[in-house]
């Protein structure tokens, strides 16, 4: 508005007869102009209103032109010293200005909340698989084990032979795993079929640790999937007893449920390729009366386990007369099921992000 106002202004070229009058006029226009001003914007206006080059000044300098020298002499310096004036207030008014807008933007900064309208952002992290994974990982490592790999897609005599299950037995049935059509090649039903492998060729101490995918031909439910992850532990040394393998247990289902006062007990069990074959529970890391976790019982089902075969030990090619050792095998998702409070199995590889999101 003002702006407008002062281009009107600068267009009264009207045929002032006195320049007194005129210039009078101008100083009381000069007050009012400055007066009016509010922001930076407006004292540029007023500068070019008066001092531009088509400005009030100009026009007086320019009815100075055609007047007598004594009269010259006298508004010459009034001109020239309004001018002066003009300038040093708009300077000082710009520099009050200025900071006042300064101080207005850095206030509005200041309340201007990061956290308003904040659009959802997708962050990536490690699949629950991997952390537990790595948590069992990290370990295994530092009671020196080795971690070592084996193929998802095995032969049967990795799978089942050199861990002494026979032709006969019904695991090997079609019903029960997913045959290859490559004939003798099935998707390994359990990560045991790597301990022939690492066995091979090697002199113990042998100690290694082994994460990975199984698939088993059966209905899925809440806790039954038909591909899910193991992990198999070995040790293979001279001596080796028992209470090595439940001493194991112990320290690092500890470590993994975070709880140093973890206990364990032992069931018999029946798995080929150990013998004796040992169920082991770990006391419920949750309760000591009994929960809807352990069922009410105070210990939930974890591992399978046992000293190794000595019919095992041979397909490796290793001396049970000798060498002892023991093997165990675990569920991963019925490890992190458990700790976290996970209720359905299908939901690991189901890639539900408000699953997966939560940790
Ligand atoms: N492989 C067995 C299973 O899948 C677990 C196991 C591993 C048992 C090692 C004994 C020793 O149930």
């Amino acid at each position: 508005m003002l702006k407008a106002y002062y281009n009107a202004l600068t267009k009264i070229k009207s045929p002032m007869k006195n320049l007194a009058q005129h210039l009078e006029t101008i100083v009381q226009e000069k007050t009012t102009a400055i007066k009016a001003i509010q922001s930076c914007q407006d004292v540029e206006n007023v500068r070019i209103a008066f001092c531009g080059r088509k400005g009030h000044i100009a026009h007086l300098m320019e009815q100075l032109k055609d007047l007598p020298i004594d009269e010259k002499k006298i508004y010459g310096p009034r001109i020239n010293q309004l001018k002066t004036d003009i300038q040093q207030e708009l300077d000082a008014l710009l520099h009050t200005i200025s900071q006042e807008e300064i101080a207005k933007k850095n206030a509005q900064q200041k309340n201007f909340d990061v956290t308003a309208y904040r659009l959802k952002e997708l962050k990536g992290t490690t699949h629950i698989y991997t952390q537990i994974i790595e948590d069992l990982e990290n370990v295994f490592i530092s009671m020196g084990y080795d971690i070592i790999d084996g193929p998802e897609a095995e032969n049967e005599y990795n799978n089942f032979e050199a861990l002494n299950i026979p032709a006969h037995h019904p695991a090997r049935e079609e019903e029960d795993s997913f045959y290859l059509k490559m004939p003798g090649m099935l998707l390994r039903t359990q990560t045991s079929s790597v301990q022939a492998r690492a066995m091979k060729g090697k002199t113990p101490p042998i100690a290694f640790f082994s994460p990975g995918r199984v698939y088993r031909k059966e209905a899925t439910d809440q806790t039954h999937d038909f591909l899910f992850t193991q992990a198999e532990g070995l040790l293979i040394n001279k001596d080796v007893s028992v209470s090595n393998l439940l001493a194991t247990a112990r320290t690092f289902l500890q470590k993994i449920f975070e709880k140093d006062d973890l206990n364990i007990r032992v069931r018999p069990g029946y798995f080929p390729f150990v013998e004796p074959g040992l169920e082991i529970d770990a006391s419920c890391p949750f309760c000591t009366q009994g929960c809807s976790v352990c069922k009410r019982t105070g210990w939930i089902e974890l591992l399978g386990s046992g000293l190794i075969h000595p019919n095992v030990l041979k397909e490796g090619g290793i001396d049970p007369t000798i060498y002892s050792g023991f093997a165990f095998g675990m569920g991963i998702e019925r490890i992190a099921m458990i700790k976290y409070g996970i209720n359905d199995i299908r939901l690991f590889h189901s890639s539900k992000i408000n699953f997966l999101d939560q940790f």
